[in-house]
């Protein structure tokens, strides 16, 4: 029985062995793409396209190569009323995201009906082209899948544009490239942890809601609140735009720093923003000389603060 000690080191050494070989090795060969895209993932990648980080079309990460979402209230190409849907508008040059390019990555089921119902092998980058999320089965499963309405409806992306109207447009996808660009992720996460965060932060997100996004902006080093379900907490834009013009003026001892700039030279009504004022009556505030704070600006249609805002709010 002489070196009994050395034989179960021996046996547990090779069990944590083998197991982190398992990890390491066999355990990222598990494809995402055998999960299959759930609504939230065809969702996702349509409000970001093809991805929110560098790439050779966006590469000052501005926000110009993202789609815009819409609500539609009439058929834009016969005008006629219909029930709201959402609409996803690649105008002509917006690079699609992954399961346009590739519907294999959607997963079966998701693939095949985005293919064979929905025609988006049809649609064109240098045309452009306007997508919707439907639902349908196959061999007898239901899965959420992509329609090209451009190609099923005749829906130009201008046309949907111009129907839908600014305030019916939402720029999220613009938004998250600010989030990447601004760093937001070196103290915010976009994913829950296994623990009670769940009940501040909301429920997990599943495995196939990530099918064709990137970057997923996960995070790590988490300094701040979770934002991936922030929208579903708190939905005031106006709380979101103080907060981001100046975190402290909602939450007097946060260390966020302020976005300020992100609002651009004017405002929502065309009026140019003086930043040196605003200031100064800010610390005039903060010193008691005044009673409330001054006004922050309504950021101006097309200004990176309204995309950050409806990339925040979006997040449910
Ligand atoms: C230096 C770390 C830091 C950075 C960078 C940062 N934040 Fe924050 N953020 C915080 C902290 C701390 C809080 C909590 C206190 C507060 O509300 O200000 C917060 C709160 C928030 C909230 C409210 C969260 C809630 O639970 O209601 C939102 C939304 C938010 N941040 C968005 C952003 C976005 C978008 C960016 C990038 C443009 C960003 N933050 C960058 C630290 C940071």
């Amino acid at each position: 029985m002489a070196f009994r000690e050395y034989k179960i080191g021996a046996v547990m050494f090779g069990v944590a062995l083998s197991l982190s070989m398992f990890i390491t090795l066999v355990m990222p060969s598990f494809n995402i793409i055998s999960v299959g895209s759930t609504a939230v993932a065809l969702d996702k990648q349509l409000t970001y396209g093809y991805n929110s980080g560098f790439t050779f079309s966006d590469p000052f990460l501005t926000g110009g190569a993202a789609p815009h979402r819409v609500v539609l209230r009439k058929d834009p190409a016969s005008g006629a009323d219909m029930e709201p849907v959402t609409a996803y508008v690649f105008s002509a040059g917006m690079p699609f995201p992954s399961g346009i390019l590739h519907p294999a990555v959607l997963g079966e089921g998701t693939d095949d009906l985005s293919v064979e119902q929905g025609r988006i092998n049809e649609a064109s980058v240098e045309q452009g082209a306007v997508f919707l999320v439907q639902h349908g089965s196959y061999n007898g499963a239901e899965y959420p899948y992509i329609e090209n309405a451009t190609a099923t409806r005749g829906w130009l992306p201008d046309a949907v544009l111009t129907a839908a109207g600014d305030a019916n447009t939402s720029y999220a996808g613009a938004g998250k490239v600010i989030f990447v660009r601004e760093g937001c992720w070196w103290c915010h996460t976009l994913l829950p942890e296994q623990t009670q965060d769940f009940q501040y932060f909301g429920a997990p997100p599943y495995l196939g809601d990530f099918n064709g996004e990137s970057p997923t902006a996960f995070g790590s080093d988490r300094k701040a609140p979770d934002l991936l379900r922030v929208g579903a907490r708190n939905s005031s834009k106006e709380w979101m735009m103080m907060h981001f013009f100046n975190p402290r003026l909602v939450q007097p001892h946060s260390i966020m720093p302020r976005f300020d700039y992100l609002w651009g030279e004017t405002d929502a009504n065309g009026n140019k923003i003086d930043y040196t004022a605003w200031r100064k009556e800010y610390l005039e505030y903060r010193r008691g000389e005044r009673i409330t704070p001054p006004e922050v600006p309504v950021p101006a249609p097309g200004s990176e603060a309204r995309y950050l805002i409806d990339f925040v709010l979006n997040l449910k």
